[in-house]
């Protein structure tokens, strides 16, 4: 990655930034000068997390908690700014948890879960970070996903959960707007080397049909998101704010929804349904 963007002096915390996209996320920001903070849920994940970024030159820490839990993450944030020195300038949140199946196959746990990470999670990291973040200044960017616009067989927990963080996002452009917070939602596309494509498109046959259907007929990358997290929270994204940004080689305007119900047809083919 070549260094596209400055972010020496600034403080990023990223959660879920342990692994994945959102780990790409933080090896950009760690690359563009900023010292990062991660949070998972693992401790050994954040340690290893911590360890790479640090490799990259960057002041890097890490906290575990679980999104899940309010007091964890209220008392995870608490840690930032002993770390920093100062508040956050840029906030990344995207913890989420994805177990294809369709809705009557899948229990009542298992829903909770996936809209307890994605839903509730944000709003906690929401509402726990808010003190800590600089206002006038910062820049806050949600990790939402394409089932929050396309529905999609065998992901209905994860399309309603992922369709309100948007409105999480949209709702807190109006509310914090005026202290000088900006808040945006970036929606990838199918990332290649991820959990979320390993547990959506477990076969070749199911990559081959994303990849034809995208069309600039690649897989993503995490690369390719870090970049937009810089554009968003740089200068030159300096007036945008409340917006669903999707990076995703134009894979939602061109049947996100029907190349995933397929694959969820031939998923359900291996599990015998
Ligand atoms: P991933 O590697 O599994 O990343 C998920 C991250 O969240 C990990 O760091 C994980 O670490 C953490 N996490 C999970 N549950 C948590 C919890 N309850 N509390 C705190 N942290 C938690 O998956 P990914 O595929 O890169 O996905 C990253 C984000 O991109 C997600 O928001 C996903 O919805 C979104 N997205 C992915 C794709 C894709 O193609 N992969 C496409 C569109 C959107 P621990 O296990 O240590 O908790
Ligand atoms: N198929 C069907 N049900 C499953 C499942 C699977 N592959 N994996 C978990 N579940 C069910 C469990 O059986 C449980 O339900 P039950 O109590 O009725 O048996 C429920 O989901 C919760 O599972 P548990 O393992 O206790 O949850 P957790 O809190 O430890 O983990 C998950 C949360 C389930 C979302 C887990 O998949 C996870 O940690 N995901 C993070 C990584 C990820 O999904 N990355 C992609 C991001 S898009």
């Amino acid at each position: 990655m070549s260094m596209t963007f400055d972010f020496s002096g600034q403080n990023v915390f990223v959660v879920g930034g342990t692994s994945g996209i959102n780990f790409g996320i933080a090896q950009g920001f760690a690359r563009w000068g900023a010292k990062v903070m991660v949070a998972s849920r693992s401790q050994k994940k954040v340690d290893a997390a911590v360890e790479t970024l640090k490799e990259l030159g960057a002041k890097a820490s890490g906290v575990a908690f679980d999104v899940r839990d309010y007091a964890a993450v209220e008392a995870g944030f608490e840690t930032v700014r002993d770390f920093f020195g100062g508040e956050i300038d840029n906030l990344v949140s995207g913890a989420a948890g994805n177990v294809p199946g369709r809705l009557v196959d899948l229990s009542p746990n298992a829903v909770k879960a996936m809209v307890e990470i994605d839903l509730m999670g944000t709003f906690h990291v929401m509402r726990a970070a808010y003190p800590h973040l600089k206002k006038p200044g910062a820049s806050v960017v949600n990790i939402s996903a394409p089932q929050a616009f396309a529905a999609m067989s065998h992901q209905s927990p994860v399309c309603a959960a992922k369709a309100g963080v948007d409105m999480v996002t949209k709702s807190l452009a109006l509310e914090w707007g005026a202290e000088g917070v900006r808040i945006n939602s970036i929606s990838p596309g199918p990332i290649d080397g991820t959990e979320g494509m390993v547990r959506l498109a477990p076969t070749d046959q199911i990559r081959e049909a994303i990849v034809k259907s995208v069309p600039i007929k690649r897989f993503g990358t995490p690369d390719d998101i870090a970049k937009a997290a810089g554009f968003l929270c740089s200068d030159a994204g300096s007036y945008v704010s409340g917006v669903v940004l999707p990076v995703d080689g134009g894979w939602g305007v061109s049947g996100a929804s029907v190349v995933m119900t397929a694959a969820a047809g031939f998923m359900d083919k291996l599990t015998q349904k």
